[in-house]
């Protein structure tokens, strides 16, 4: 769209000029062009939100989308001043679909920003048209590296973690317990690689031994053969990556085979979030690493948690608390340009430089736009996922390979 245009009288460019930004000239009853500025603002803002709504992430894409809306709402229906629409596409966690369903925000829908994804293949292909076509985009999920490692770019955001962030602290946690050897499993794709990478790095650099990486296909749920495996290999524990309704199936599995009594069950933090009721007793005891807790006692989680359970009737959890802070972001960018979403450099450098008070304790950004923030470590108790202790505070993905420009 450009970002000039010309118009006629002061009113009509009031009036008339919806999601036009800039300058904008027009010749004068002597035939002059005046230069004034188009109040761009004054069209709603049209937040683009590519989330998986069906499949076995869909409860994650939907608790995102409600903790957006949450905020939204808190806010009167306006980010920083400005009013905001929605236009939403189900990307049903399918990498092979995403480049389409981007082009069709960005392109026929002409989506301001973009508010992506869940799934971290969906994500890097995102991440690609948001880079080509210099959109604003935020990622309120996908934890894969390389979107803030060598795909990172000014106009790209993440409010929620790398895969690396998430599961590094246990690699020591677990060697501090004495646990000397591990199975991993995982789905086979890029977050179960990047988050089991990152937990055997510091496992096996604090003296541990990974025996065995299984996995399974995305988003397969066939668990047994590799449960059995995992009674056979008789590990110290197991440390799994798993999220949405096959982590409730793995974690069911696990414990009808009777292992939870065994041989403990570690994981990334999304192995327990948003999962636990589905999950019932096999959860129990479960040990888990994350940037959020249920109990955390902070007032900004404790407003968080009510606001939402009387929006939603739902508990929050990670994934709404992750979509309820990317509009807190989106909302700090927007407010330091008075809702005049063309001026992105001086709304980039607002966002870079955020420090919010986020449900999860503080949250605020490092170069590649990737959170810092504790990770906690959690077990799952009384159908929670209860707070131990922090497992490394202020945790700062080394953003490897990414490159400003
Ligand atoms: C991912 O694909 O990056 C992902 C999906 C669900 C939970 C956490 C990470």
């Amino acid at each position: 769209m450009s970002d000039r245009s010309f118009v006629l009288t002061r009113r009509r460019l009031l009036t008339g000029a919806a999601g036009v930004a800039g300058v904008a000239a027009a010749p004068n009853l002597l035939g002059e062009r005046i230069f004034a500025p188009a109040i761009a603002q004054n069209a709603p803002l049209k937040v683009g939100l590519m989330l998986p709504y069906s499949g076995t992430y869909a409860k994650l894409g939907q608790f995102i989308d409600d903790g957006f809306k949450l905020y939204v709402e808190q806010k009167g229906g306006k980010l920083g001043g400005r009013d905001i629409v929605f236009v939403q596409v189900d990307d049903e966690s399918k990498p092979e679909a995403a480049t389409d369903n981007m082009n069709r925000l960005v392109g026929r829908e002409k989506a301001d920003v973009v508010i992506g994804t869940v799934h971290s293949g969906v994500a890097m292909a995102m991440v690609k048209v948001a880079r080509d076509t210099k959109t604003l985009m935020i990622i309120p999920n996908a934890g894969a590296n390389d979107a803030t490692g060598p795909a990172c770019a000014p106009n790209i955001f993440r409010t929620s973690f790398s895969n690396w962030q998430s599961t590094y602290p246990m690699g020591k946690v677990m060697a501090d317990a004495g646990i000397k050897t591990v199975a991993t499993i995982t789905w086979r794709y890029t977050a179960g690689a990047e988050m089991i990478g990152a937990f055997a790095e510091n496992f096996i650099k604090n003296g541990g031994k990974v025996v065995e990486d299984l996995t399974v296909p995305f988003p397969e749920v066939e668990f047994q053969a590799l449960i059995t495996r995992i009674a056979t290999l008789k590990p110290d524990a197991v440390f799994s990556f798993f999220a949405g309704g096959g982590a409730v199936k793995f974690v069911k599995d696990y414990a009808a085979a009777g292992l939870n009594k065994t041989i403990p069950l570690y994981g990334a933090g999304f192995l327990t979030d948003g999962t636990i009721a589905a999950q019932g007793e096999a959860a129990n005891g479960i040990k888990t690493t994350l940037h959020y807790a249920d109990n955390l006692d902070n007032p900004a989680n404790l407003a968080f948690l009510k606001a939402f359970k009387a929006k939603t009737s739902n508990d929050g959890d990670i994934y709404a608390v992750q979509g309820y802070d990317a509009a807190a972001l989106l909302d700090i960018g927007l407010a330091s340009v008075g809702g005049d979403a063309a001026a992105k450099d001086k709304m980039i450098a607002a966002m870079g430089a955020a420090k919010i008070d986020s449900p999860r304790g503080p949250l605020s950004f490092n170069k590649a736009h990737n959170p810092i923030q504790n990770i906690y470590l959690r077990e799952v108790k009384n159908g929670r996922n209860e707070l131990v202790k922090i497992a490394q505070e202020a945790v700062d993905d080394p953003a490897r390979g990414c490159k400003m420009t």
